[in-house]
């Protein structure tokens, strides 16, 4: 018997103000994601570009129908317009992120955390109870693998002056945590400033090094089979 190959898709979403030949977060996950497109058993790809295209920041209707929710569970939009509308400008974001197997994200560091293009995406579209499947309990999102490509123009690694400063890191890795995520990678491209800012041109050969692993470790998972599938997963069984 040969069963047929499973599917995955891609979400991937970039949130860098500049254009992709000045934008390292952005050919980092191109590159990611065509390398991921080119392997066997990929199948949907949806690109979001969360700059050029901002989602629209929450509005007091989205917050009211959020708190209804948490109080008794999954309700309607009711006859409230404005909360029609927030659901309208959000509803089709849930059901992209939840369509997907993978989800990239490109995201610079702006000024030590993320930029407010892409925490306006995650306002939006983490809605109480969005990611909980209604009839099981299920949460949604556990079996998604997750890939943060972050890029930073200095650098923040343990022991150097300026460690305590990252919160695009820390913010991000308890972000997906808290959903219960399970496999999230975080990878970083440090430094990336350095050959264009002459006090750090010292710093040239770490931002060459960081991005190279950045790129050795993008290749890797793109490349490995899906984790949500498991490595040891046979496309074909045995009659
Ligand atoms: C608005 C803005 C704020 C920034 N803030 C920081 C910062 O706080 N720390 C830092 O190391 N680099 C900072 N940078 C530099 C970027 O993190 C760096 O250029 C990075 O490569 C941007 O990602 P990109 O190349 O994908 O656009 C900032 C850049 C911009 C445009």
């Amino acid at each position: 018997v040969t069963e047929e190959k499973p599917v995955t898709s891609l979400l991937h979403l970039d949130s860098s103000a500049s254009p992709l030949d000045e934008s390292v977060s952005r050919q980092l996950t191109r590159r990611f994601a065509d390398t991921w497109r080119a392997q066997p058993g990929t199948g949907g790809y949806t690109y979001r570009d969360l700059a050029a295209e901002p989602v629209p920041p929450i509005g007091p209707a989205y917050a009211s129908l959020g708190r209804r929710v948490q109080s008794h569970g999954v309700v309607p939009p009711g006859d409230v317009p404005e909360e029609h509308h927030e659901w309208t400008l959000t509803r089709p974001l849930i059901t992209e992120l939840l369509t997907a197997d993978t989800v990239l994200l490109g995201v610079p560091m702006y000024n030590f955390s993320i930029p407010a293009a892409l925490k306006t995406w995650i306002d939006r579209v983490t809605f109480p109870g969005a990611f909980v499947d209604p009839d099981t309990g299920h949460n949604l999102l556990r079996d998604k693998h997750i890939v943060v490509v972050m890029a930073r123009g200095g650098g923040y690694g343990p022991g150097t002056p300026r460690a305590d400063f990252d919160f695009q890191t820390p913010y991000l890795r308890a972000y997906f945590t808290n959903l219960g995520v399970e496999n999230v990678s975080l990878v970083e491209a440090e430094l990336t400033r350095a050959a264009a800012m002459p006090d750090l041109t010292a710093f040239i050969p770490l931002a060459t090094a960081s991005l190279a692993a950045a790129h050795t470790t993008l290749d890797t998972l793109a490349t490995s089979p899906h984790p949500q599938l498991g490595n040891d997963l046979h496309y074909e069984t045995q009659p």
